[in-house]
């Protein structure tokens, strides 16, 4: 389990740059849960991140993994491979001349491992990502598109098999395609069981494969909760109704105008459904 109690951070403390860019944050995620934390740019979802992947120390608060602290001086190193991060931008933590290279290289530090060890556990990760990344191995990691750099870092993670995965906005500036691929990639972590938290300041598609979310806003936690419950709750802060799906929104929309509409549904078909069935029902009335 993860957990994070009343963590603050402030950037440049004591200067004029000073920034408040978390405040009082406490959740938990527990073992296989997937996390949705969604806020707009600015809200302090990398700095939340970071946190969770021990690269900023919590000078305010503690991010705990199993009730140990995740940067205490002993063992502090053991505690921060629990948890994989996959970074805003992937570009970011790639440094190999090939994608075979880049995803072995922890591999490779580890004495004990044969080439032919190696060579098998990075087949079975790739073979594992959809679309897999078999095909590409002798490729420079600079060559790859957007979306094939993601499934990259994604396995370059996986490879040292964490137990949590942080994705940082896994799918900034990608086309709707790219996007797919990486919300069905995460669906499938999820299905393996991994425990997962996903910030990003797009909701769509994402809230609705979260088994909880939480909605940031100005580094503080604004919601949080099942996605189910919280909109059958009637009034909905305008602070998140801005973060949901628009289709999400015009539900509320509807549902606010004393229309009887399931907020929940997240397809254009299942809309289409439903308002066909409110339909005819009005019409037998
Ligand atoms: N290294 C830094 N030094 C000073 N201020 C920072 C630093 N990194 C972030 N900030 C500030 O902290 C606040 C939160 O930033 P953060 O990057 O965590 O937000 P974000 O939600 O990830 O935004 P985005 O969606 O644009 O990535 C912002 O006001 C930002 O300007
Ligand atoms: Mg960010």
């Amino acid at each position: 389990m993860i957990e994070v109690k009343h963590l603050t951070h402030i950037y440049n403390p004591g200067t004029p740059w000073e920034i408040k860019a978390l405040e009082q944050i406490s959740f938990r995620v527990v073992r296989g849960e997937c996390l949705g934390i969604i806020g707009e740019s600015g809200s302090g979802k990398s700095t939340l991140a970071q946190h969770l992947a021990g690269l900023l120390f919590p000078r305010l608060g503690s991010v705990l993994i199993d009730g140990a602290n995740i940067y205490n001086a002993h063992g502090g190193r053991e505690m921060r491979k629990r948890v994989g991060f996959i970074f805003q931008s992937p570009a970011d933590q790639l440094f190999e001349e090939s994608v075979f290279k880049e995803i072995s290289f922890g591999l490779r530090q580890e004495k004990n491992l044969s080439s032919r060890e190696i060579e098998e556990r990075v087949r079975d990760v790739c073979r594992k990502l959809h679309p897999p990344l078999e095909d590409l191995m002798d490729r420079s990691p600079f060559e790859l598109s957007a979306g094939e750099r993601i499934m990259l870092a994604i396995a370059s993670v996986l490879i040292s098999k964490p137990e949590a995965l942080v994705f940082d906005e896994p799918y900034a500036g990608l086309d709707p395609n790219n996007r797919s691929e990486i919300l069905h990639q995460i669906e499938i972590l999820h299905r393996n069981k991994k425990t997962l938290i996903i910030l990003s300041n797009q909701s769509e598609g994402l809230i609705h494969l979260c088994d909880r979310v939480i909605f940031l806003y100005q580094g503080k936690i604004v919601a949080k909760g099942r996605l189910q419950e919280f909109l059958a709750s009637g009034e909905i802060d305008r602070r998140v109704t801005d973060l949901l799906p628009p289709l999400t929104r015009m539900l509320i929309h509807l549902r606010e105008k004393g229309i009887e509409v399931n907020p929940s549904l997240d397809t254009p078909s299942s809309v289409s459904l439903e308002i066909h069935r409110l339909l005819q029902k009005k019409g037998k009335n």
